[in-house]
């Protein structure tokens, strides 16, 4: 891990800096409206490979393609089929991410060799500026190590990259926490790549039926969805405040809307005290980020309700668990 601090700019004021940081070749992290992602020019060969290695991120893991405005799209990759074109009418700017195919000016280490290209406009309006600003399309993971918690705020940048990233906008914490949802829609029924921020019932109510295939493929097709992914350091599984064992390590519990009612717990923390998942989402990796850091034995998390972004939540919840299992 990196040593020193890289520097960080107010997301209201930093544009102007950080998009030249971005134009020269530089790392730039920045908030969306899923989660921060460590943006480099889409264009520029080097710059994508920076990206690789201050993730320690596998070069077989290909990366989002960022634009400021949907209009930027058919000037990127040219004409998009129908059922694509839907969806960035009914879903852009926000937190869908579609697969289209990869056009020649993106360099292929964008996307780890593939014939195609994961592209999606943030609804953030400081991602767009940058995006804007900087005039390129912008490739960004989310932020974090490889396989590691995926950063909801600054400081979680900052705390994971160090000054393996050049700069670093500020733009509070981001409003769904979660990750966008991936979707091919090139083919006759769109298939949901990965499970995220954007649910599956909205997708169904746009476009009718979709198949939901997050990780059935054998190799990677988006390897967010490996089944060993999101984790935090300490150990976690899945399961009920009552199935705790009694054993004598230092315990925390994730709760959905309730704190366990027994049970020694070093630490909880609770999603929701509403039951409102979509605010359970936004506090997802926060409550995670902040359990990993209380020196605990073990984490043990309650899955949410499988419906909406809850499902979403269990999936992060089931790959997070998997580490460690
Ligand atoms: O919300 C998000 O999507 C955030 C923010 C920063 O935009 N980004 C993000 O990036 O989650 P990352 O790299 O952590 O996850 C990108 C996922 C990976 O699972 C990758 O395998 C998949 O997108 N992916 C990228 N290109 C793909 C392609 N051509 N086909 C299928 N999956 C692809
Ligand atoms: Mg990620």
């Amino acid at each position: 891990m990196s040593s020193g601090s890289p520097r960080v700019l107010p997301a209201a004021s930093g544009i102007a800096e950080a998009a030249a940081v971005l134009r020269t070749g530089g790392l730039v992290a920045f908030p969306t409206e899923t989660v921060y992602g460590l943006g480099a020019n889409a264009l520029d060969a080097r710059a994508a490979a920076r990206i690789f290695e201050a993730k320690a991120r596998p070069s077989f893991d290909p990366l989002i393609t960022h634009l400021a405005d949907a209009a930027d799209l058919p000037g990127l990759v040219g004409a998009v089929p129908p059922a694509v074109a839907a969806l960035v009418e009914r879903f852009w700017p926000g937190p869908l991410t579609l697969i289209v195919d990869r056009p020649a000016v993106i360099p292929p280490i964008v996307t780890s060799g593939l014939a195609t290209m994961a592209v999606r406009v943030p609804d953030e309006p400081s991602a767009r500026a940058l995006i804007a600003a900087a005039g390129v399309p912008v490739a960004a993971p989310s932020a974090n190590r490889f396989g590691q918690l995926s950063p909801t705020r600054a400081e979680h940048v900052v705390a994971g990259l160090g000054d393996a990233v050049d700069v670093v906008l500020d733009g509070g914490p981001t409003r769904c926490g979660i990750e966008s949802t991936i979707v091919d829609a090139r083919g006759v029924r769109p298939v949901v790549l990965r499970l995220g921020a954007l649910p599956v019932e909205a997708l169904v109510e746009a476009v009718g039926p979709v198949d939901v295939r997050p990780g059935s493929s054998g190799q990677p097709v988006a390897p967010g969805t490996l089944a060993a992914h999101y984790a935090p350091r300490t150990p976690l599984r899945v399961g009920a405040a009552e199935s705790a064992p009694a054993d004598g390590g230092r315990r925390g519990f994730l709760a959905f809307r309730e704190p366990p009612a027994a049970g020694a717990w070093a630490a909880v923390e609770v999603l929701s005290a509403e039951g409102d998942l979509t605010a359970a989402a936004a506090r997802l990796f926060d409550a995670l980020h902040r359990l990993d850091a209380a020196g605990l034995t073990e984490i043990v998390a309650e899955p949410v309700p499988d419906v909406g972004v809850g499902r979403a939540i269990n999936d992060r919840l089931r790959r997070a668990a998997a580490t460690w299992h």
